[in-house]
């Protein structure tokens, strides 16, 4: 049964970047400790720049980073280098300053001039990495997601093809509005978690907030994100609850 959104909310975003970063840190010492391992899918934009800064400060001893696996829930169709890249914000950010092995890191390869064979490549690295069998899915420890504006989660923006996508694990997104492709988790995928946090700050985002969670009717993208059995955190600072 889909579980319910647990909507938690921090007076500041310090205060929400610091209690998202706890629960990372829980769930992944309970993960390390479960099954040896802590598998986490990161998002993009600039809101995870936050918990990013408290992880490899306040928390950066609070992990056995050499057992923690980062993947990317979805990522722009641009090289690693690029300033858009989801991935070299991470690595800014998180990745360059703990003590991460190369290894444990897979990051899409967005770099690819068909953004098809880009997520072709990651799903197969997923495949591999969790020993799926044929139409399974992998289940993630903890995925970090954003909300935009206009309800997307993930690179799953309303009226795009990937919002139907129920075999694949990963796949090329056309979004009209950015005239661009992206690579992006599937719902499945980000239903099979064991965790999923939203990361929501500032009042900009308070109406689609509200919309998110008070209105089924709403039919927005990431209302959608319902993990079958797994927890469904919303994490959101004082400004983006104003309207709840
Ligand atoms: C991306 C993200 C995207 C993001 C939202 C919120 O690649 O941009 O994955 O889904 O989480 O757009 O972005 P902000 O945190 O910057 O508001």
């Amino acid at each position: 049964m889909p579980s319910e959104p647990q909507v938690e909310i921090f007076g500041s975003p310090q205060e929400l970047f610091a209690a998202a970063a706890k629960k990372f840190c829980n769930a992944g010492s309970s993960a390390i400790q479960d099954h040896g391992r802590f598998t986490v899918a990161l998002s993009g934009g600039s809101t995870p720049r936050g918990l990013h800064q408290e992880l490899a400060t306040h928390f950066s001893s609070q992990l056995q980073w050499d057992k923690v696996f980062f993947f990317w829930g979805d990522e722009r169709h641009v090289p690693p280098d690029s300033s858009d890249s989801n991935y070299r914000m991470a690595k800014e950010t998180l990745l360059s300053k703990l003590p991460i092995p190369p290894d444990n890191i897979f990051r899409v390869p967005a770099e690819l001039p068909d953004a098809r064979q880009a997520a072709a490549k990651y799903e197969q690295t997923i495949q591999k990495f969790f020993r799926l069998e044929p139409d399974s899915f992998p289940r993630f420890d903890f995925i970090l997601l954003g909300m935009g504006p206009d309800g997307h989660t993930a690179s799953l923006f309303p009226g795009t093809a990937a919002l139907q996508e129920k075999d694949h694990l990963v796949v090329a997104n056309w979004v009209e509005k950015l005239n661009a492709f992206r690579i992006t988790f599937t719902y499945p995928v980000l239903n099979h978690a064991a965790c999923v946090m939203f990361l929501v700050s500032g009042d900009e985002k308070a109406e689609m907030v509200r919309r998110a969670l008070k209105d089924p009717a709403a039919n927005l993208p990431c209302q959608k994100v319902r993990p079958v059995d797994g927890e469904l955190l919303w994490y959101l600072d004082k400004g983006a609850a104003l309207r709840l």
